[in-house]
């Protein structure tokens, strides 16, 4: 099956006349046990909830292997770095990746005695010789380079180490880590993956038995689940998955031709653009190039400009959204100039964006 009907079928029950395609979220706290036999299927929701173990199935689908859906991308990542890792242990990061990930590494994993590398995604990658776990974010949010998951992968398992990939802005169809030779994808779903901007969600995945056991012990001892009307939100918005990242992606196409052509606008960076450092490993190695564009309009006060000129763009941080929407990386914290832009392309009209893109320059 092709993209847009696995997204509609993920994780779908077989059809039972009288139900519905999707059941609605199952609220409980306790279930009702077996006076004789103790707990079956269901016995605690912390553990056991039918709407996150739908949701679970669906993104398992999609990635292709088992997944355990967590309450953010960051505990999900946070979930996977302190299940593996152990005092003395080496993990390399992405030096280019989402900020708060090198954030929890300086305050938490340091002190715990896991010493934190930091690699650029574009490379050179060093020696795997000491490290336990190899952390890759690509593209990379939010400077969009990329690295060759199938060489990074192959070196590091030669090494010992395990291989995890954040697919957080690829989302599964646009990439498929696993089949690349990853041990682990990991991802925020907050973002395309469910993509409209009202929840906040996160998983592993992995065809490792072992490994997914001891992140599920950890999941359920440490309690970072997400609620089942969220999983329901997610497993929901999951049809739509194809049609979004397809609009997404042919905006993504427009802004960057539009943004090409500015002799007011450096730093043009989008993985599908022929002239991008990302673009012949995007090309070769993904299914589909993310909505995502990141540009430089030189200072802050133009950037604010922009953005109280544009009717479309709304300021906000996140992206993957069904609107388009930009943000200033600086004013985050991350290290970017300070007219660093992170634009994400909504599922608008394509002229209307362009138009609108071209009106806020101007101004
Ligand atoms: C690449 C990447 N990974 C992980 C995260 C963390 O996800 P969440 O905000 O769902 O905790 C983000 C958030 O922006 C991200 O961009």
């Amino acid at each position: 099956m092709r993209d847009g009907t696995r997204v509609v079928h993920a994780g779908l029950p077989d059809p039972v006349p009288g139900a519905p395609f999707l059941a609605g979220p199952v609220f409980a706290a306790p279930y009702h046990l077996d006076p004789q036999t103790g707990p079956a299927i269901n016995g605690y929701g912390r553990p056991d909830n039918p709407t996150r173990r739908a949701l679970e199935a669906a993104i398992g689908e999609l990635e292709g292997a088992p997944a355990l859906a967590f309450a953010s991308g960051q505990a999900a990542i946070t979930g996977l770095l302190l299940a593996m890792l152990r005092t003395g242990d080496t993990v390399a990061l992405p030096a280019d990746g989402y900020y708060t990930v090198r954030a929890f590494a300086e305050n938490v994993l340091r002190d715990l005695g896991v010493r934190p590398v930091f690699v650029p995604t574009a490379g050179p990658y060093p020696s795997f010789e000491d490290v336990c776990l190899v952390l890759l974010e690509t593209p990379a949010n939010p400077g969009l380079d990329v690295c060759d998951i199938r060489a990074v992968a192959g070196a590091a398992r030669a090494a010992g180490a395990l291989v995890a990939v954040d697919n957080t802005t690829a989302t599964p169809l646009g990439q498929r880590p696993l089949e690349l030779g990853a041990d682990l994808v990991v991802a925020s779903g907050t973002k395309a993956l469910t993509g409209h901007s009202d929840i906040l969600l996160g998983y592993v995945a992995t065809a490792d038995e072992v490994t997914l056991a001891r992140l599920t012990t950890w999941r359920s001892q440490t309690g970072g689940v997400p609620g089942a009307f969220d999983c329901w939100l997610a497993h929901r918005s999951l049809a739509t998955l194809d049609l979004r990242l397809t609009r997404q992606s042919a905006n993504a196409a427009a802004v960057a031709g539009l943004l090409l052509e500015r002799t007011d606008v450096t730093g043009l960076r989008w993985p599908g653009l022929p002239g991008d450092p990302s673009y012949p490993i995007a090309t070769a190695q993904m299914h589909r190039i993310p909505g995502v564009v990141s540009f430089d309009l030189g200072s802050a006060e133009r950037v604010a400009r922009f953005l109280t000129a544009s009717r479309l763009v709304f300021a906000a941080t996140s992206f993957g959204g069904v609107h388009t929407t930009a943000d200033r990386r600086a004013q985050w914290g991350d290290d970017t100039p300070p007219g660093f832009v992170r634009l994400s392309c909504g599922i608008e009209d394509p002229e209307d964006l362009v138009t609108d893109l071209t009106t806020a320059l101007d101004a």
